[in-house]
């Protein structure tokens, strides 16, 4: 089966053309492309919703273009459209919403909504002409981690998704992005955190790491926000500038976020007794969160799998969208699909 995937929740414009065939256990990406209004939102510190939509209405046909010319498809070649329906902004779900539906209805394919968080999982089973993804065994659990969303959650086959724990305030990315703007860093700051912490040391700040003992599966991470907002405004502008002192910042930061999120999928991964842990979402690009959860796995030898997308497949994009959907392909009538800027899972 062949789909044409779209997915415009937040700043960026992701198509992308999927296929996957019965017998094997992963979706392979035809063609993907993204256009970004990145650079527009890092002076700016922040994604600025009407500018997103904006650029998305210019970006989205040119796009579906690309991926069609490429493969040199035409409509008929598609099985289906999948696209996402929540949660994100809601101009820039419309754009994608209504030029799904709009195609859905001229090439008569069906549509299939997809909740992004659930696309965010399926980047696990991606697979390009380099390189095929890890064998994912149930019951699994996902620490989906991005700009907008903390989540664990517990998926026992394909199409069941139990909600465990999310944040209850800032999300991990916000974390990284709130600190890193504090620090005069463009959006988004988390990849940049992650390279200047290299150069820092971890133990220079003793960063609080809320919620880490507490017994259930939330996160919090506006305290940490606090904290560091306070030790910044210690320092003079000079200071403020000294890449030693970013460094340090940096990498207390980035350790404080990384051992709650690692201490809480592994207390989660123990307690169901999960066969694989499946990394989800922008912040899972990061290779400190992977290197402590894979050593902590092999500490206490626990019997499980790690997974984590492409590092470019973490981020949003077309191709996770049309996965989640070729796995759980439930087409809906167009005229049902109605977009849903605040969907979660059922807790
Ligand atoms: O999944 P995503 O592309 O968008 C949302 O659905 O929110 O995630 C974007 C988030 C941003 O907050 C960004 O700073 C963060 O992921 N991020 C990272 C890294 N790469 C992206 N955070 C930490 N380390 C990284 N390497
Ligand atoms: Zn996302």
């Amino acid at each position: 089966m062949r789909i044409l995937a779209i997915e415009t929740s937040c700043d960026e414009t992701g198509v992308a053309i999927v296929e996957k065939t019965t017998n094997q256990d992963h979706v392979f990406i035809t063609s993907t492309i993204l256009a970004s209004s990145l650079t527009l939102h890092a002076k700016t510190g922040g994604i600025i919703p009407e500018i997103a939509a904006r650029e998305q209405v210019k970006g989205i046909i040119p796009c579906i273009d690309a991926v069609l010319q490429e493969t040199q498809s035409t409509p008929d070649s598609l099985d289906a459209i999948a696209v996402t329906y929540g949660p994100g902004l809601i101009g820039s779900l419309l754009v994608g919403i209504e030029t799904a539906k709009t195609l859905s209805y001229l090439w008569q394919k069906p549509l299939i909504p997809v909740n992004h968080l659930i696309g965010h999982i399926y980047a696990n089973f991606l697979a390009t002409k380099e390189s095929l993804p890890d064998h994912v065994q149930f019951p699994a659990l996902a620490l989906i981690v991005s700009g907008g969303h903390t989540d664990l959650v517990l998926m026992k086959n394909h199409g069941s998704f139990i909600l465990l724990g999310g944040t209850r305030d800032d999300a991990a990315g916000e974390a990284f992005d709130k600190i890193g703007r504090l620090l005069g860093m463009p959006y988004p700051a988390g990849p940049i955190i992650e390279q200047k912490a290299k150069q820092g040391n971890p133990k220079s700040f003793n960063f609080p790491r809320p919620m880490i003992n507490s017994e259930d599966f939330d996160f919090s991470f506006s305290g940490l926000k606090t904290a560091a907002l306070r030790e910044i405004q210690k320092h003079t502008e000079d200071e403020k500038q000294d890449e030693t002192f970013i460094a340090n910042i940096a990498s207390s930061v980035q350790e404080a976020i990384v051992a709650v999120l690692t201490k809480k999928t592994i207390d989660a991964a123990k307690k169901y007794h999960v066969a694989s842990i499946l990394l989800a979402g922008g912040v899972a690009a990061n290779q400190r969160l992977r290197e402590r959860l894979h050593k902590e796995v092999s500490n206490q030898k626990l019997p499980m799998n790690i997974i984590a997308p492409q590092k470019s497949l973490c981020t949003d994009n077309g191709a996770m969208i049309g996965a989640a959907a070729l796995y759980n392909y439930h087409p809906i009538d167009l005229n049902k699909i109605i977009v849903d800027p605040e969907l979660y899972f059922p807790s």
